[in-house]
């Protein structure tokens, strides 16, 4: 029985995983032939002839158990009954599925089971979508013939600690299917069934509650859970869905698909999807429970503007917001010129946003002013692995790990940063496969349940290129080249330059001991591992771009894979993890302004013609400023007026006194977003903005997969993102006309080569592509490079070190480097919003124990954290995951300005900032800083004056 009405239900539960044998083999069941390959189960082949077995404790995201032995099947010439779900198919079998010995058999078990469970399904949460209530009507029980005299589970209490589920025991039938999707789903280990027997239940950690135990609270034992006993929240609040929508997450580049459920407009679930490419039904704690923020009620849901900083906002209607704008940014370009105002995209928008907004920039702002949040982040990413293989993204898919035999992570923290890929990356590990990890930090990938690094590399923060290049000294000079895969794929005459340059003696592991700060011997280790262990595939992350030295350091992890002959086929790869969910859309859609959509240089007169012709507009031949010379000319007084689209500049971009001091220089700023942010302080004109539960359009993820995001609920403010830039545009003198942002996708498609075949049609139909998606791939490409780089031959690029000039000193002796934490996303302007606040309400320094004690330093104190750049203060935890020498916090707190500290030193390809490494010195102290008290006034002035003006 389902309650479910127009819900689009994931695809049926086959009871065990797919198996994907070469041969297979032909079986009867129930009198109907069934071809299946080989070792595929008894369950599942009855489930694909149509017939479905009752199960309990067996499901197919999961490897069966059979415990419950409710699945009994009869086979002819074979004693017993065995279960069907831990018994393979054979050829030539008989299978009886339905029998009155079996229907005997299954209604015994079934009145077991219900004898020690609560008889309140039609008060339960779960009523009408559990699967104990299901095998009691499939097996036709009616009556249950013991009393509840004896003993039972009944009384058990209930554990709440979770802010997103309950655990109530008294439901549990020990069926253990929330134990084995913790291991192997979610990769934890949080769940174990204790005791013996009657006895036997399940338990968090040792015997501890679900907050307190080692759980990540990533949902997957709630979504495997047939009973109430594993339940969300929302579902015991408001009672179980009526419809769901099939979107994308919103939150990182890991792209899960999941089914918004709803009841209304109200969502009441996220639930992963199945057949989501990306994550195959898994999820993480922040989209499967952290959507709360889309109806917080600090959602800013009306237009307002305000003459100066220091005024009240003023609510107005979207006509004379929108009129507004476009008569400031009229009056600030006959002012100061056409360049002297531009704009800043969105790698939380869809597609379809960031490409509306920079055609607007483009064309009724008449320049190439526009820039993207992945200045900051992944823009070395797109120049490195454009210039080495000739295309600005990861080469791999993400299944393509399933094959890898070594993992090189450089500079990423997947378990905290993309979770769901870090459990496919550890089921991997856990089958064999072999790990080397380069972070100035002991990662929890370093040492998790059944998984183990054969080699953790701590550099010293900003010695990356001093790494990469004793890796390959080591490759060079051990005739660990796969000088096959180079002769026939790369340019050998730049590959021999490279092979000279990294076999002199000072690239030796040994000469650059006394850089990196790690052994010789390790890194000897490391690169003949990844050299000679099989499939080599690297992933990495910010760490390795967000340096002075960034590009180099990713033409560095190129010239790795070419020189072994990693690249062009499964398990191998250069895989950047990118950090926010559509920061590889953004990027493709031409935010950056240099660059159409499809990367074409805006110089180039062959692209710059096709996108005059199509959008009827003379369009300017230079590339326009880049965030930090945005920056610069505000100060310098020559661009005025900004239009910032769901980013948070001032916390987000490094040396928060000059971004400030650039933005209080500004006359108009807008900005654009669901909140009133940090850089709203700063605003003169506020449009709301709508969550992805809002509307249609899509993101691409790290894995170049464009997914669809669905409009569940209506927008509440009235317009979703492209419509107000179209109705912008259309003010400043260059209408747009689009109906839905799938005229926006087949216009990308038209003007872009890499999207040729992408549309919504070909999107619904699939479910996702990954680009390039044309003529020649029409389902797209999970895998680049195959049989030759898309740029014609690999190119080897010479990478000398050259340290940061960010350099320790007296006054400054430690170096600060910055990350993420599971729980919190970036800014925390979603997180911050929702209960994940119970596991990092505030950002933290981790300082290794010989630092703290020489500086007097306890667990817990406050700390003053110095650099030249600035100055502020936070709690200490004490942590020998760091080294010596070395401090750690994240940024997701506005409060911590932990921006106020790093320094504007940026990446020399792409100015992307160097945000890992920030020479400081920490103190204890009684206080906040200056900075500090400064930000919570502007906090206080701000709300006080938006309240007031409601
Ligand atoms: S929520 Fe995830 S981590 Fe926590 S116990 Fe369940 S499966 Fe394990
Ligand atoms: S909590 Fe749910 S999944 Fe876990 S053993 Fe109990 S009934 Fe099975
Ligand atoms: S891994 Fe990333 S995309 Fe997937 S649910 Fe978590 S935050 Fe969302
Ligand atoms: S479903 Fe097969 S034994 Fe439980």
């Amino acid at each position: 029985m389902t309650i479910h009405t127009d819900i689009d239900r994931s695809p049926i539960d086959r009871g065990t995983p797919e198996k994907t044998a070469t041969q297979s083999v032909t079986l009867e069941i129930d009198g109907m032939p069934v071809t299946v390959p080989a070792g595929t189960s008894l369950m599942r082949a009855a489930s694909l002839a149509g017939i479905q077995v009752p199960k309990l404790c067996a499901t197919d995201s999961l490897e069966p158990f059979g415990s419950c032995r409710l699945c009994l099947v009869e086979i002819a010439g074979r004693k017993g009954t065995p279960a069907s779900c831990t018994t393979p198919a054979e050829n030539g079998m008989k299978v009886s599925t339905q029998t009155d010995r079996l229907a005997k058999l299954r209604r015994g078990v079934m009145e077991l089971y219900i004898s020690d469970h609560p008889l309140d399904c039609l008060t339960c949460a779960a009523n009408g979508d559990c699967e104990l209530q299901d095998m009691a009507g499939a097996v036709g029980l009616r009556e249950v013939r013991y009393g509840y005299d004896g003993d039972n589970h009944l009384g058990q209490a209930k554990d709440e600690s979770n802010p997103y589920f309950t655990f109530d025991p008294s439901k549990c039938i020990v069926c253990s299917r929330c134990v084995r999707a913790c291991e192997e789903v979610q990769g934890t280990f949080a769940l174990t069934i204790d005791e013996r027997g009657f006895a036997s239940h399940v338990s968090a950690g040792m015997n501890e509650d679900f907050l307190d135990s080692e759980c990540v609270s990533c949902g997957a034992c709630v979504q495997a859970c047939p009973t109430a006993t594993l339940m969300e929240k929302t579902v015991i609040q408001h009672g179980t869905p009526e419809r769901s929508v099939i979107t994308t997450c919103a939150y990182c580049g890991v792209g899960c698909t999941f089914e918004a459920e709803l009841q209304g407009d109200r969502v009441v679930r996220m639930t992963p999807y199945k057949d989501g490419k990306a994550n195959h039904g898994h999820s993480c704690v922040k989209g499967r429970f952290a959507w709360g923020y889309a109806t917080h009620k600090e959602r800013i849901t009306k237009p307002m503007i305000r003459k100066k900083i220091t005024d009240p906002w003023r609510e107005v209607s979207w006509d004379e917001a929108i009129g507004y704008t476009a008569s400031e940014f009229k009056r600030i370009q006959a002012k100061y010129g056409k360049g002297s105002i531009g704009g800043i995209t969105s790698s939380r928008c869809t597609n379809e946003e960031v490409y509306v907004m920079q055609k607007m920039i483009r064309a009724a702002f008449g320049n190439n002013n526009v820039d993207t949040c992945a200045r900051v982040c992944h823009s070395p990413t797109g120049y490195g692995l454009k210039t080495a293989f000739g295309t600005s993204a990861g080469t791999q898919d993400f299944d393509s790990v399933n094959e890898a035999d070594v993992m090189l992570v450089i500079g990423a923290n997947p378990t905290d940063a993309h979770p769901v890929f870090a459990s496919r990356m550890k089921h991997r590990l856990r089958e064999g496969a072999k790990l080397i990890v380069i972070d100035p930090r002991q990662i929890d990938l370093v040492r998790t349940p059944h998984v183990e690094a054969s080699y953790h590399l701590p550099l010293k923060p900003g010695t990356n290129v001093a790494m990469v290049n004793a890796l390959a000294y080591v490759i060079a000079t051990e005739g660990l080249v796969d000088e096959k895969f180079v002769a026939e794929n790369c340019d050998v005459t730049e590959f021999n330059a490279w092979r000279d340059f990294v076999s002199r003696p000072e690239h030796s592991p040994e000469a650059t001991e006394n850089i990196t700060g790690v052994p010789a011997k390790d890194v000897r280790g490391a690169a003949r591992l990844y050299a000679t262990g099989g499939n080599g595939a690297i992933y990495y992350g910010l760490g390795v771009t967000e340096h002075s030295q960034g590009s180099t350091m990713v033409l560095g992890m190129a010239n790795l894979a070419m020189a072994t002959g990693n690249l062009g086929r499964n398990g191998v790869g250069v895989n950047p993890l990118r950090g926010q969910n559509n920061v590889q859309g953004s990027c493709d859609m031409g935010s950056f302004p240099h660059e159409y959509s499809g990367y074409r240089h805006v110089s180039e007169e062959g692209p710059r013609k096709l996108f005059e012709k199509d959008w009827g507009v003379a369009l300017d031949p230079e590339p326009g400023l880049r965030i930090p010379n945005m920056f610069d000319s505000a100060i310098d007084g020559t661009f005025m007026g900004l239009y910032v689209q769901g980013e948070d500049i001032a916390q987000s971009d490094p040396n928060t006194h000059h971004v400030t001091a650039a933005l209080s220089a500004m006359e108009c700023i807008v900005v654009h977003d669901l909140f009133l942010n940090e850089t709203a302080a700063f605003a003169h004109i506020f449009l709301p903005g709508a969550s992805f539960l809002e509307k249609d359009g899509t993101f691409t993820n790290a894995e170049r997969r464009i997914g669809r995001v669905r409009k569940a609920i209506p927008p509440m403010c009235g317009m979703a993102e492209w419509e107000v830039t179209a109705r912008l545009s259309a003010a400043l003198g260059y209408p747009m006309h689009y109906n839905h942002p799938s005229e926006i996708m087949d216009e990308i498609a038209r003007l872009t080569p890499t999207f040729a075949g992408v549309s919504y049609a070909k999107l619904d139909e699939l479910g996702s592509v990954q680009w390039p998606c044309t003529e020649k791939a029409p389902e797209g490409t999970p895998i680049m490079h195959i049989g030759g780089f898309a740029r014609g031959k690999g190119k080897f690029v010479i990478t000398e070190y050259v340290p940061t000039d960010e350099r320790v000193g007296p006054r400054f002796p430690l170096i600060l480097t910055t990350g993420r934490i599971l729980s919190q996303y970036n800014v925390g302007a979603q997180t911050r919003r929702t209960s994940n606040n119970v596991w990092h309400d505030e950002d933290i320094l981790e300082i290794h124990p010989h630092d703290a004690e020489d500086r007097g330093i306890r667990e817990g104190d406050r700390v003053a954290l110095v650099s030249r750049a600035g100055d502020t203060s936070m709690r200490a935890h004490i942590s020998e995951r760091m080294q010596p020498g070395v401090v750690y916090t994240t940024f997701h707190h506005p409060e911590s300005g932990a921006n106020v500290i790093t320094t504007d030193y940026s990446d020399w390809a792409t100015n992307c900032p160097e945000y890992k490494v920030t020479a400081v010195e920490v103190r204890l102290t009684n206080h906040e800083s200056r900075w500090q008290e400064d930000y919570a006034e502007l906090q206080k002035l701000q709300r006080i004056e938006t309240v007031a003006a409601e």
